[in-house]
């Protein structure tokens, strides 16, 4: 691990300090111990991050940020919490807060930024916005993001698409296929793929796998302002809608194509199946193209990557973002510090190209990303009109209300028995209940 080198270099390399000690063998001792001393006090600040990367792909992102601390002479202590899309993080997290033992960063995205600022939680970092332009830099739908009532209150790392849908190159070719537009040709390759003895779609039971799959065809079967009626205001009238019923039952078409396994797999094994070609085609967040790059695919090649069918107009989004807890004011600086190096050009192309996503800033290197990032990148950065909030990466509403959502779309999808009338029914009476509590009325609007 770099950090650890990092440490151990200047006693091993340092010359004067072993020629000190061969010439008078008890000063010498004295002299390393104080270089020591030395070396830990500058090496003093270090940082908890708590987080939930832990795929390859993750972990080479999160090595790309704590060698970048390291140079900064702040060490990374890792706050792992394994768990896909962050919910066993989250819990940890408030478990700690709650305990008094919050760590320094922590992986906090979308709506929860704002409901833990009101807490005042985080460290408010103005300061930083100001000396770094971040409202310049930033582009303005993350720049309006990490911000609450006016302050500054999270740095945010990089902008992924969740309405992705990545191909298997090899199968794609060898069947003569190409990349579908709509769900008839989807469906037509599916057809012609489980011919062959082939998976057509990837995918675990997982509910919020399955509901990360559920966003992009409600989106496909609607429009961006039926996906906010429904997901961000949770207006009851939505969940009884025509068009919510057609993506109910386009969910459930779309399970002929699937192998489902008794347990829920991991987002990784699924991408796992797509890479060596015991599935065609994945439809998920971007992270699986970080995770496919590690795994030694090479965007365009072994992989390919679109919209999901009839969403290539827009780009169902989530924001990663990192929050500095507000503990007491002695490791402000290093807080602070660390933020503002998270939206360095150097930094943000670097980790964005490991780990899938795409940069936050209004003025990225294009050519150092590859055609997948480039056309998410040119999409997104056209700003709100094409821009939709994702439910399950936390950008349009409260975790109750989330979770609740999810919690029916899992139990749709599970039991065939359940009717598309029945599922509606219990989403509207979910938005009817939340729009009367505080949990409803809090859901984000990305025109805040
Ligand atoms: C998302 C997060 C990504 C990725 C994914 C899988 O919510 O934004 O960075 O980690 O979960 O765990």
């Amino acid at each position: 691990m770099q950090t650890a080198k990092k440490i151990l270099l200047p006693y091993t390399e340092s010359g004067t300090a072993m020629a000190a000690i061969r010439r008078q063998p008890q000063r010498g001792v004295l002299v390393l111990i104080l270089l020591i001393l030395v070396h830990i006090s500058a090496c003093a600040e270090s940082l908890q991050v708590l987080h939930w990367w832990r795929s390859t792909g993750e972990q080479k992102a999160v090595a790309v940020l704590s060698n970048r601390m390291a140079q900064e002479n702040i060490q990374w202590r890792d706050g792992l919490v394994p768990s896909g899309s962050g919910i066993g993080a989250n819990i940890v997290l408030k478990s700690r807060v709650l305990a008094g033992n919050a760590p320094e960063v922590a992986q906090l995205n979308g709506v929860l930024i704002s409901e833990w600022a009101d807490l005042g939680l985080l460290l408010e970092m103005d300061s930083v916005a100001v000396a770094g332009k971040w409202e310049k830099l930033l582009l303005p739908s993350v720049w309006s993001l990490v911000q609450s009532h006016g302050h500054l209150v999270a740095a945010p790392l990089g902008v992924h698409r969740t309405n992705t849908l990545f191909y298997n190159k090899k199968i794609f070719s060898k069947y003569d296929l190409s990349a579908p537009n709509t769900w008839e040709e989807f469906e037509q390759i599916a057809k012609k793929l489980q011919q062959a003895g082939i998976v057509p779609l990837a995918q675990s039971t997982e509910p919020w796998q399955l509901a990360t799959l559920f966003d992009t065809i409600l989106l496909s079967e609607s429009s961006p302002a039926f996906y906010q009626e429904a997901f961000v205001r949770k207006e009851p009238a939505a969940f009884y809608d025509q068009r919510f019923s057609r993506a109910l039952k386009r969910l459930r078409t779309l399970k002929k194509y699937m192998v489902l396994s008794a347990q829920e797999r991991t987002w990784m094994e699924m991408a796992r199946q797509l890479a060596e070609g015991n599935a065609a085609m994945m439809i998920m967040g971007d992270w699986v193209k970080g995770e496919l790059n590690a795994m030694g695919l090479v965007t365009d090649v072994g992989f390919g990557c679109t919209a999901v069918p009839e969403t290539g107009n827009y780009h169902l989004y989530n924001v990663d973002t990192l929050v500095m807890l507000a503990k007491d004011n002695s490791l402000r600086a290093t807080q602070e510090k660390f933020a503002q190096m998270l939206i360095s050009p150097a930094l943000q192309a670097e980790y964005n190209q490991v780990k899938g996503s795409i940069s936050v800033l209004r003025n990225p290197d294009l050519s150092k990303m590859d055609s997948c990032s480039r056309a998410s990148w040119k999409l997104f950065s056209r700003g709100s009109s094409v821009q939709v909030p994702s439910l399950v990466h936390r950008m349009a509403t409260d975790e109750i209300s989330k979770d609740a959502i999810i919690a029916e779309i899992h139990r749709f999808f599970m039991d065939d028995q359940m009717t598309i009338g029945e599922t509606q029914r219990r989403l509207g009476a979910i938005a009817r209940y939340l729009s009367k509590t505080k949990a409803g009325n809090d859901a984000q609007d990305i025109n805040r």
